[in-house]
């Protein structure tokens, strides 16, 4: 009797021990791994960086705070708290090793307009599905084929601005390359068809990024509208595409023709806000690109030298333009192809993108909370003098050696990097050519630059062109 006593203190003791020990362990492995979240200043709620972001030039924004917090820091834009990310480590985690931690994130308003369902609005097996077959429809194989219809609408773009008149060069390049996306999507698509799509497809842009509010008479209102057209006149062309029952190999045609593991297919509204959706991602972008590139070799005399020296060659062994250019002439473009690649870094037209952390995520010891946005600050990049000498100057020249990994992403990377990019940089090089060897231009406006949200010179580019046969 009297032994029990001391035993049960011996068995209390050593287990309390046990648990203080077990206790303290995780305390301390909890406290260790309890990551902190970056610098930063969160500015007020809502408000927040938003105004600053608005105020000032992004770039300064984002390098000012590069400054004071380093690569990693927080901040809130739109409401949201947010963790910027300026190096290539950060990005390589968020868009490509641990992509699944983060999802696409987009405003609601945005979705709306363009269709929920387009796949940069998607992740998993939705996603994965619909983008193997955007891959495909626009892969090398596919964009080899549209050479000469590229070529078409470039030279038939160039000639309408030929006559000295004022043009806008971003709505001339936004033209250009809405045509292009128009004929990956379509093939051929009768006149009425494209009339009706381009006319309903400029009112959708216009309000696209003006203020989301229903009310009748706004732009938004309008966009709203014309988006639900839209989808009637899609309704058309592919009702049209079924009856004819023949398969074809652009875009449509793979949208039509794909079943999933279960053998469903894609809903006719699935297959319009994907259609909208590449048509989207395709005409601001190529077309702000090619408007940088004209005013970055007007800015260049010696640089547009070595441009038409590369293209005339060119056209004189295709009888100054009478033969069509061949795909092996175009991946033989290697001035104009580096002219392309530093345009790209210089503008960053897609300045950074925004993912959302879909768990807590630990990065480099700071906690990135779940519902938090994330942003790869693409532009901070490349403009980063630790990776591109002398940043500020345009020298297509550094592209002579390959930029290190994920230090150079106009393209983004990852699981959903730019599909488009080949056709991006062929509809480019095909433009170019034509004008170098057909056009001179003179450059009217200043160097002010417009967000629009893309970069874009002020006034999208006024410039006079003239026919050089004239000269
Ligand atoms: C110079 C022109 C272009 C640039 C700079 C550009 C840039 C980009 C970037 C950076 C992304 C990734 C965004 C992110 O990760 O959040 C992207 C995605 C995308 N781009 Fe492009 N793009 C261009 C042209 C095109 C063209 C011509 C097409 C189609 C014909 C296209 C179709 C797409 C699509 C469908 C996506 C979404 C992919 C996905 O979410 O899986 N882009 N683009
Ligand atoms: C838009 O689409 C409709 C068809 O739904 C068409 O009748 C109309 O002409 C198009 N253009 C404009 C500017 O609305
Ligand atoms: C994308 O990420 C992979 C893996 O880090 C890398 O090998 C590749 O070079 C990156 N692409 C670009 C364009 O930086």
């Amino acid at each position: 009797m009297d032994t029990f006593p001391t035993t049960f203190i011996y068995i209390f003791l050593f287990l309390s021990t046990l648990l203080y020990y077990y206790i303290s362990k995780k305390q301390n492995k909890k406290h260790k791994q309890t990551p902190k979240l970056p610098p930063g200043s969160m500015g007020w709620p809502y408000i927040g960086d938003t105004l600053q972001l608005y105020s000032k030039d992004p770039n300064t924004f984002f390098s000012d705070k590069q400054k004071r917090y380093g690569d990693i820091f927080k901040t809130h834009i739109l409401g949201c708290p947010c963790v910027m990310l300026a190096s290539p480590e950060a990005s390589k985690f968020v868009l490509v090793n641990s992509a699944n931690l983060f999802k696409p994130t987009y405003p609601k308003s945005k979705e709306k307009m363009i269709g929920p369902a387009a796949l940069f609005f998607h992740q998993g097996d939705y996603h994965y599905h619909l983008r193997k077959l955007v891959q495909s429809s626009l892969s090398l194989e596919a964009i080899k084929k549209l050479i000469p219809g590229v070529e078409s609408i470039a030279i038939s773009t160039l000639d309408s601005w030929a006559n000295g008149q004022i043009i806008n060069t971003f709505h001339g390049m936004k033209k250009f390359s809405f045509e292009v996306g128009i004929l990956a999507i379509f093939g051929h698509l009768e006149n009425h068809y494209r009339e009706e799509l381009k006319k309903n497809y400029s009112i959708l842009d216009k309000g696209y990024n003006s203020f989301p509010t229903n009310l009748p008479g706004t732009a938004y209102h309008k966009a709203v509208l014309a988006r639900k057209r839209l989808g009637l006149i899609l309704g058309q062309i592919i009702n049209e595409r079924k009856e004819k029952k023949v398969l074809e190999n652009d875009l449509l045609g793979h949208l039509l023709n794909f079943k999933n593991e279960k053998g469903q297919i894609l809903t006719e509204d699935q297959i319009a806000d994907n259609i909208i959706g590449v048509l989207f991602a395709a005409q601001d972008t190529t077309a702000s690109a090619l408007t940088w590139i004209l005013k970055y070799l007007h800015d260049n005399p010696k640089l547009l030298e070595a441009v038409k020296e590369e293209q005339k060659t060119i056209y004189l062994s295709n009888e100054k333009g009478k033969k069509g250019l061949t795909w092996a002439q175009t991946r033989n473009m290697p001035f104009t192809y580096k002219v392309i690649l530093e345009s790209l870094r210089m503008a960053s037209i897609v300045s950074f993108t925004f993912r959302e952390a879909v768990v807590d995520v630990e990065y480099n010891g700071y906690l990135i909370p779940k519902g938090w946005k994330v942003m790869p600050l693409f532009r901070n990049i490349h403009h980063n003098p630790e990776y591109f000498n002398e940043p500020q100057s345009f020298d297509p020249y550094r592209f002579e050696v390959a930029p290190k990994p994920n230090t150079y992403m106009p393209f983004g990377n990852g699981s959903h990097s730019c599909p488009g990019n080949e056709l991006a940089k062929l509809e480019m090089l095909i433009l170019i050519h034509h004008l170098v060897n057909k056009l001179r231009w003179e450059v009217l406006g200043s160097g002010e630059v417009e967000y629009s949200p893309f970069p874009v010179p002020k006034n999208g580019l006024p410039a006079r062109f003239y026919d050089r046969a004239g000269q």
